[in-house]
């Protein structure tokens, strides 16, 4: 089916920072999310395929990736290769939902 797009406000998406969540009883990695040009990607599935290595790419996690994105490598289509990790769109903080 068509997957659900969430509205993610620019605190979710500095949440989704791929680090270790101290406050959760397993402190497991939360996923890294990354926004470019307004849509928020999930980069976690991703991780292991990075040419530049995960740490490069976790730069990005929970922040707008599209500075970093271009510095490095701006002919890489972000959008073919990551749209099955599309997890919504970012909206202004009182706009989310959740
Ligand atoms: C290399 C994809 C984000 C740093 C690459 C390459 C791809 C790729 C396909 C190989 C490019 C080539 O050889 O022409 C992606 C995707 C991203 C992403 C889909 C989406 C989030 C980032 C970010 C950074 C980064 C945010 C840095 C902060 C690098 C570096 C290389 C690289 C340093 C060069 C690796 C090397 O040639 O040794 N990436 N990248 N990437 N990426 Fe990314």
């Amino acid at each position: 089916g068509v997957p659900t797009l969430l509205r993610v406000t620019p605190s979710q998406l500095a949440h989704h920072n791929g680090r270790r969540d101290r406050t959760s009883a397993t402190k497991a990695k939360k996923p890294a999310w990354s926004a470019w040009r307004g849509k928020v990607y999930n980069l976690t599935p991703y991780l292991p395929f990075h040419p530049g290595g995960e740490g490069e790419l976790l730069r990005a996690a929970g922040k707008h990736g599209d500075a970093l994105f271009n510095e490095v490598h701006p002919w890489v289509n972000w959008e073919n290769m990551l749209g099955s990790c599309l997890v919504g769109i970012l909206v202004a903080e009182e706009e989310g939902e959740a």
